[in-house]
């Protein structure tokens, strides 16, 4: 797997080699649409009226998408639009599971096969401030998951904690909605267990999400992977670090009966 551009390279060598990620700049709106008419597809008939915002968002994520799919299967299978269900779910190829994020600057998809993983969830951010983090915290990770913030090579700040649990319990969401169409809140999914590596900057989690809060039991295990990238170069750019975030739910993990 190659180290895809904007993608964090420690992200990308910590991930199993079946996991193909892709990143794409949120660029002009003209030079992504021409990227994607190379690609073989154009804003979809929906987003035509949507804000620039909106639309270079949506290119970039489907760019990136592309991308990620041209790595997993080929460029003869992955050409063409990738479109969204009543949820906004992709439907990606068959045989195929998937994810696409849009944010901090970037477009972010990654893909892998729907033999090895019932699901796969991607997520960037910027760290938030100290007071967001301070000011929305509760609603986001108790005090168990905010002690996960300590590590053997300094730790994170709460900011950095904050936004990885925010980060990578929108990725475990995105990995399981596509299977079990449950809307989940931010306390149904719980981050287990951080193991950092290379002075805290990337490493791993463990997250279990309740799918039914009224059966007990009905729990799915997810894996994830993060890293953060450094502050941006351009001055003009607001100067705070990304997580990058991907969640799986493996098919041989524990089974569960939604
Ligand atoms: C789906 C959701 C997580 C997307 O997050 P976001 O920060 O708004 O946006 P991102 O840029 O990261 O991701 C957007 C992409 O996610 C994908 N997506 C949208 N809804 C999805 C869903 N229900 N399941 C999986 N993927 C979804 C789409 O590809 C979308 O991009 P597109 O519209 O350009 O195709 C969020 O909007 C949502 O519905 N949240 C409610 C549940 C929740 O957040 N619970 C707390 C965490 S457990």
């Amino acid at each position: 797997m190659s180290a895809a551009r904007g993608v964090p390279p420690s992200l990308v060598e910590s991930l199993p080699r079946d996991i193909s990620v892709a990143a794409h700049e949120i660029g002009p709106l003209e030079k992504l649409v021409e990227e994607a008419r190379q690609l073989g597809f154009s804003l979809p008939a929906a987003l035509e009226s949507a804000i620039d915002k909106r639309q270079r968002e949506y290119l970039a994520g489907r760019i990136s998408a592309r991308h990620a799919l041209t790595h997993l299967l080929g460029s003869a299978i992955s050409e063409g639009e990738i479109a969204a269900d009543d949820d906004d779910v992709p439907r990606w190829p068959e045989g195929v599971v998937g994810s696409i994020s849009h944010g901090a600057g970037f477009g972010f998809a990654a893909v892998a096969a729907a033999d090895r993983y019932r699901g796969l969830g991607v997520d960037v951010e910027r760290v938030v401030s100290t007071q967001q983090a301070g000011r929305l915290g509760a609603r986001v990770l108790n005090d168990r998951e905010m002690s996960l913030r300590q590590g053997s090579a300094g730790g994170l700040t709460e900011a950095e904690m904050f936004t990885l649990a925010f980060s990578a319990k929108e990725s475990a969401y995105k990995a399981l909605f596509p299977c079990y169409r449950r809307v989940l809140g931010f306390s149904d999914v719980e981050l287990e267990r951080r193991d950092a590596e290379e002075a805290d900057r990337h490493g791993r989690v463990r997250l279990r999400a309740r799918l039914d809060p009224e059966e007990q039991g009905v729990a799915a295990p997810l894996v994830g992977w993060y890293a953060f990238s450094e502050k941006d170069a351009d001055a003009n750019s607001r100067n705070a670090p990304r997580v990058w975030t991907l969640v799986v739910a493996e098919r041989d993990g524990q089974e569960l009966a939604p």
